[in-house]
């Protein structure tokens, strides 16, 4: 039997329409509007797609945007200097600094100088230790809507066996932690893991962030298990005409929803939960800044 597809796209349009309700109480209530900053240096032309839905969305859900657009030689000292304003403006709860930068700025530097709690992307050092320790923390994008859905999925995790392929900052490490939270025995399979498949086999939820296209197939996954696939690769397309490319995942759909029990389509699955989650913890770094109860069911 086929498994059930996990609608990313339907779920984000749920997240988006609570914070968009919270923010509609924040303002009539407290006469509050969340604020989120969000800075680009350079031109690079995916990131100029995302900062630009970012600020879309944001402004939808009914908060405050504030894009900071600055030339790919901006100085390190000058972007610091930004941050630092932002830092102390009380109109921005949250910061975002869209990677990557251009080779000359110090990335950790950079993210490391953003206030902790308005670091809505949840990269800082402080956040990073906070997660891995169990405190109250802002929670990576990405895992997050990750969590989510496997919530929503499955209700409770406990005692499941969860594997998260790949061991980025970004999304393996902060997945593991926040699947191992939820009470998940949890394994990080990567490049060099002995059986990788067959240690993806036995789990009963499969997290794929590696950034390999199509690299786990069906033959990897047990059945009935869940699989949040999170990759998102250009592929040639070339059935579609010359030149034509289309958009694949780490994992190959076709032969894993005939085992699985659940899956995340690309696109549609994971994609669109991130940016929902952004505006979910923009929401949730406005009402600790405002020592006001933090939304339900938004947070991990
Ligand atoms: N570049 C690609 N994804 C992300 C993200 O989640 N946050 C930031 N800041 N930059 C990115």
């Amino acid at each position: 039997m086929s498994a059930t597809i996990i609608d990313g796209k339907a779920f984000a349009a749920k997240v988006r329409a609570q914070v968009a309700d919270e923010v509609t109480k924040l303002k009539s209530e407290h006469n509050i509007t969340p604020g989120l900053a969000v800075i680009l240096v350079g031109e690079d032309p995916a990131s100029e797609v995302y900062v630009r839905n970012k600020g879309k969305q944001t402004v939808e859900v009914g908060m405050n945007s504030y894009e900071h657009k600055l030339d790919a030689s901006t100085s390190e000292a000058d972007l610091l200097a930004l941050i630092d304003k932002l830092n102390n403006d009380p109109s921005v709860h949250g910061i975002l600094c869209q990677l990557p930068l251009p080779d000359h700025l110090n990335e950790d530097l950079v993210i490391n100088s953003i206030a902790p709690e308005k670091d809505v992307d949840g990269f800082h050092i402080s956040n990073v230790g906070l997660l891995g320790t169990g405190q109250k923390s802002m929670v990576p994008c990405t895992p997050l809507g990750c969590l989510m859905m496997l919530r929503d999925h499955h209700g409770s995790l406990s005692g499941l066996n969860a594997v998260v392929v790949g061991r980025s900052n970004i999304v393996g490490k902060p997945m593991a932690n926040l699947l191992l939270r939820d009470s998940c025995t949890v394994t990080i399979a990567h490049s060099r893991t002995k059986n990788i498949e067959e240690v993806c086999k036995a789990a009963d939820i499969v997290v794929a962030a590696v950034g390999r296209p199509e690299m786990i197939t069906g033959d990897w996954i047990g059945k009935g298990a869940t699989v949040i696939d999170v990759g998102i690769n250009r592929i040639p397309a070339p059935e579609r005409g010359e030149g034509k490319m289309r958009l694949v995942g780490d994992v190959h759909f076709d032969s894993a929803k005939e085992v699985a029990g659940a899956i995340t389509p690309v696109p549609g699955g994971v994609g669109p939960m991130t940016i929902a989650c952004l505006l979910a913890n923009t929401l949730t770094a406005c009402a600790r800044a405002n020592n006001l109860p933090e939304p339900e069911g938004l947070t991990a």
